[in-house]
């Protein structure tokens, strides 16, 4: 970051209150004019900032405002502006405040005093309030797309495992047999939400405050439909005090974010009970994970790990955001400048941890024996030999009191329910015979019994992959 080394320009301002140094009668204070400033971070959008400019000196010339010849000159100066800026050659300027001014002066100083028509009948606020939105309505498309890579790599590990059994898990303690595919089908259902949430939080992020002004809007023949048409939105905004004022859109993105980074933080909390010595359901490559600078042994899923940290951050960027506009008298005031900073750190959070995501998934191995076996312990088919005993006419409390007295046999035993002889379990009720094994006991028993949309069943759950893949065609149509 420079402060002012530009030549002087006898059309472009040179001094730190150039932009409105008609009104004030000395320079804004360094200090002042550096804490004020956005241009740090706001840059960021200098994209978007180009592209409004661009549709609103295009229909400023459609209603004669400007002139051909003055539309053309603003445009191809802007272009040249963005191919600098693109290339590394812009000089931002802290004491031009912000990215809107840093262009505009620029321009001025290249194409003269016609760079000075092109902010008539429009203030930074509507401005700044335009290109927030184009930019979060590209980041969120850009979401969107690792959202489906991530649900694609989803479906692909959960199509592999469909027949992979481990325990499912209530209060952590090994509750029913579930089968791999389906846990991850869990997982794959919590991203479609989240996929519905963004998408419809874009249809109100994509409505063009530009028209608004200050904040009555202005005195100019101005055609919105037709900028709005320009810049890919799909509505004007109804109010100019609301259109400058509210950042509803940027906190509800936001909320969509915290919910991903929740979502997230959970698979990551999964992944790092499996990869761990206790349980070792799952292995992650070497190069999702870092080693010790002590313990030799170590491979630390630091992935995971990370991302459920970070959770933390956009939670925070969230509460930032929602204080930010709580209490906000109509209509822009400079608080709004801080909405910035929270949602770029919420967007590069969830974007980052999306992609960390979706390149670690497809990679991820399962051991398949030792999460068998991790089933057969804990008494996972306890309930699917009560449901053998009241499918043959036994109440089902009671049958839960003649289950439990065999499971405390088998922990007596450190036996699992099928490992006990057809003797053992007949003393408890003589309802049950040799077929209980094939029909409750084993664990291909439990998940197939599960058989009926949302069960865990193979079947299920192969049919579940299949439906997963006409919607993901058809939530990204
Ligand atoms: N940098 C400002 C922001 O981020 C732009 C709008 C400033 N408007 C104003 N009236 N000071 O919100």
């Amino acid at each position: 970051m420079t402060t002012s080394s530009n030549p002087p320009n006898s059309a472009a301002p040179d001094q730190t209150s150039g932009m409105w140094g008609g009104r004030f009668s000395e320079a804004t204070d360094a200090f002042v004019a550096e804490f004020t400033a956005s241009v740090q971070f706001d840059q960021r959008f200098y994209k978007q900032d180009i592209a409004g400019s661009i549709a609103h000196a295009t229909m400023l010339a459609k209603v004669g405002v400007l002139t051909e010849a003055e539309r053309d000159d603003i445009i191809e100066g802007l272009s040249t502006i963005r191919a600098e800026i693109e290339a590394g050659n812009f000089e931002w300027r802290i004491d031009l405040e912000d990215v809107h001014m840093n262009i505009e002066s620029c321009l001025t100083q290249r194409i003269g005093i016609t760079g000075k028509k092109l902010h008539t009948g429009r203030s930074r606020n509507d401005q700044v309030a335009t290109d927030i939105r184009l930019y979060l309505r590209d980041e969120i498309d850009d979401i969107l797309g690792l959202l489906e890579r991530l649900q694609k790599g989803l479906l692909g590990l959960a199509a592999k495992n469909v027949n992979t059994i481990m325990p499912g898990f209530t209060h952590l303690q090994t509750a029913q047999p579930v089968t791999f595919g389906h846990h991850l089908l869990a997982w794959f259902e919590m991203l479609v939400r989240d996929t519905e949430r963004l998408q419809d939080c874009r249809k109100r992020v994509n409505r063009m405050p530009l028209g608004s002004a200050a904040l009555a809007g202005t005195t100019y023949p101005i055609d919105r439909a037709y900028t709005a048409e320009l810049l890919g939105f799909e509505a004007v905004s109804e109010n100019s005090l609301d259109a400058v004022s509210d950042r509803d859109f940027a906190i509800e993105f936001n909320a969509a974010a915290a919910l991903i980074m929740m979502h997230l933080s959970r698979m990551s909390e999964e992944l790092i009970l499996w990869t761990s010595a206790q349980f070792k359901f799952v292995n992650i490559p070497d190069r999702f994970c870092t080693g010790s600078s002590i313990m030799p042994q170590k491979k630390n899923p630091d992935v995971p790990e990370l991302i459920r940290g970070k959770s933390g951050r956009v939670f925070g960027d969230l509460i930032s955001l929602l204080t930010l506009m709580k209490g906000q008298p109509l209509a822009y005031n400079k608080d709004n400048q801080e909405d910035k900073e929270p949602l770029f750190d919420a967007i590069d959070t969830v974007r980052g941890s999306l992609m960390a995501f979706a390149d670690m998934i497809p990679a991820l191995v399962p051991n398949i024996e030792i999460m068998r076996e991790a089933a057969l312990r804990g008494f996972s088919t306890a309930t699917d030999l009560a449901d053998y005993l009241v499918k043959k006419g036994v109440a089902f409390r009671d049958a839960h009191e003649i289950v439990g007295k065999a499971v405390a046999l088998g922990v007596a035993e450190e036996k699992d329910l099928s490992e006990l002889t057809l003797e053992q379990l007949q003393q408890f009720s003589d309802l049950i015979t040799a077929d209980v094994f094939d029909k409750a006991l084993t664990l291909e028993a439990s998940v197939n019994a599960r058989d009926h949309i949302g069960g865990t069943s193979p079947k299920q759950v192969e049919a579940a992959i299949t439906r997963a893949h006409t919607r993901l065609e058809q939530l990204y149509a």
